[in-house]
């Protein structure tokens, strides 16, 4: 009897726990405590798309007890993201993992902290060159030493050379640690790996622990293995790791009157400009190793993966490499690299490079965000904890917006006359609002430098009797990777 008693207990605690909120937007709201979760045979944006059939561009999905709110309208994505009610980031695990527990920095960072390091980060990498003529000589030299690496790897099949992915490293990596790698110095090859896995390992089944946090806790350790908890926190350390040398190396090496990279600009904010000893909490150390490891994620990761998607689209569709390559040759010969002011000079490449983005939607579901409060929107309550995400890729295949939605179709950016045509409504790989990517100016300089470079001296094809594919990994929830290509790299004479 007193069992029977508990039970009931408990299931009415759980019931009045997991009730569903009469204010919220129409959706999924599933079973008590468990909710509705996504099922693994199909990817996730194809099961938003099923519910936005139903329930129309803002749809609520509940994940265990977690409330997910899914925008799939450009407008009403701009209008949410501009609000600061909406600029923060759930708690989840895989957030706070890099801050041991704490939401630190400027990816998962949250509130002043967030503000302030992003902020300190964006002036100071202006001043050593984001932007500026400075840093694309730097994109420059960069592009130039990834070409004579990909000499030595022509004529064979093979997958992309893993110098993109180093290229991309040194050009973040010289402004915040003032370092950069040779293409083949296996170091800069580790960390490249070491950022894959990362991101590898973020869209695993790991994510079970963001929607029940309590597992955490009660999971015994052979399911925690299984899920991938302890790969994770190997990685994530082995990044700390990595970056808590650099910062250990600048305090022992710092000048004040030249500070050289961000993280000497980071120490001297810490310490009021007082090198005599460097009193920085341990709070402050911890926030110092986020933003550096986040600019290292963000930093390689993304753009890597765009060059690699870029390449991958222009082997499929060798018309449109070949009309690029034709547009470089009539303005920029061999030996010349254009600045990204010039890029009027190259509206074909403009535009594909944007068609590229538009198709890959490299973040898919944007980055989470939260409300910590009761939050309004369009009507609707959410309810504080709500986690909020801009379904970036419904707006990049929008009918209503593109005449070719689900083609690689440059001619989307592209006026009658031939010259650049500038969308931006339903347009948004960068996200949008005050969480916008940090670094997008500087990615743009980069993915069309080196896109240059590359089609300017090679020629890339698929190897005789291999196919290519354009379609996308199913268990994709953050970042978007091209699947693993052969290619055969020709010098073009
Ligand atoms: C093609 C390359 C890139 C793409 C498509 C991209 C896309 C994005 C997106 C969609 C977000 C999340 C926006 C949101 O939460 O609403 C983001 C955030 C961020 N990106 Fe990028 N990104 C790229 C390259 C870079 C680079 C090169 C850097 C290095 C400086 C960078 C640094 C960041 C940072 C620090 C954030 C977090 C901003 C915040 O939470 O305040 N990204 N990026």
């Amino acid at each position: 009897m007193l069992t029977v008693l508990i039970l009931f207990v408990i299931f009415l605690v759980l019931y009045l726990a997991c009730r569903r909120p009469a204010t919220l937007p129409p959706g999924v709201w599933g079973l008590p405590v468990v909710g509705k979760l996504p099922t693994t045979s199909v990817d996730l944006c194809t099961q938003v798309d099923q519910l936005r059939n139903k329930y129309g561009d803002i749809i609520m999905w509940r994940m265990g007890c977690q409330i997910n709110v899914f925008l799939c309208d450009y407008n009403i994505i701009k209008k949410v993201f501009a609000r600061p009610e909406f600029s923060y980031r759930p708690d989840y695990f895989t957030y706070s993992i890099w801050g041991e527990g704490q939401m630190l920095g400027i990816i998962f960072g949250n509130g002043e902290a967030w503000k302030n390091s992003r902020r300190f980060a964006l002036r100071q990498l202006r001043d050593l060159g984001m932007g500026k003529t400075r840093l694309e000589e730097a994109i420059q030299y960069e592009a130039t030493c990834l070409v004579h690496n990909f000499r030595q790897h022509t004529g064979k099949a093979q997958p992309l050379p893993m110098s993109v992915g180093v290229a991309v490293l040194n050009i973040i990596w010289k402004m915040v640690a003032d370092t950069r790698y040779e293409m083949d110095d296996p170091k800069g090859h580790k960390f490249i790996r070491l950022v894959q896995d990362v991101c590898q390992s973020l869209q695993g089944p790991i994510f079970i622990f963001n929607l029940f946090p309590v597992l955490l806790h009660l999971a015994p350790p052979f399911i925690k293995k299984k899920l991938g908890y302890y790969t994770l926190k190997k990685i994530t350390s082995e990044i700390i790791e990595f970056v808590s040398e650099f910062i250990e190396d600048h305090k022992a090496t710092l000048n004040p009157s030249q500070p050289r990279d961000l993280i000497d600009h980071l120490l001297l904010e810490h310490n009021n400009n007082n090198t005599q000893h460097i009193p920085i909490s341990y709070d402050e150390e911890m926030n110092m190793r986020v933003v550096v490891s986040d600019l290292f994620f963000a930093g390689a990761e993304t753009t890597t993966a765009m060059v690699h998607w870029s390449l991958c689209y222009l082997i499929k569709y060798p018309i449109v490499q070949h009309n690029i390559q034709k547009e470089i040759d009539a303005s920029f010969p061999k030996g010349t690299l254009p600045y990204y002011s010039e890029r009027n000079k190259l509206p074909y490449l403009e535009a594909t490079i944007h068609e590229i983005h538009r198709i890959v939607s490299l973040t898919p579901m944007s980055v989470a965000h939260s409300v910590t409060q009761d939050t309004q929107l369009e009507g609707y309550t959410l309810p504080k904890g709500t986690v909020v995400l801009a379904y970036t890729e419904s707006c990049h295949r929008n009918p209503q917006l593109w005449e070719r939605p689900h083609q690689f179709y440059p001619e989307h950016f592209l006026n009658t006359d031939g010259s650049f045509k500038s969308r931006t409504e339903g347009f948004m790989p960068f996200g949008t609002g005050r969480r916008s990517c940090a670094g997008e100016s500087l990615a743009k300089v980069e993915l069309f430098v080196l896109l240059v470079a590359l089609l300017q001296n090679f020629t890339f094809t698929k190897p005789p009797g291999e196919s290519i594919t354009t379609e996308k990994d199913p268990n994709v929830i953050i970042i978007n990777t091209a699947k693993p290509f052969n290619v055969i790299i020709t010098e073009r004479q």
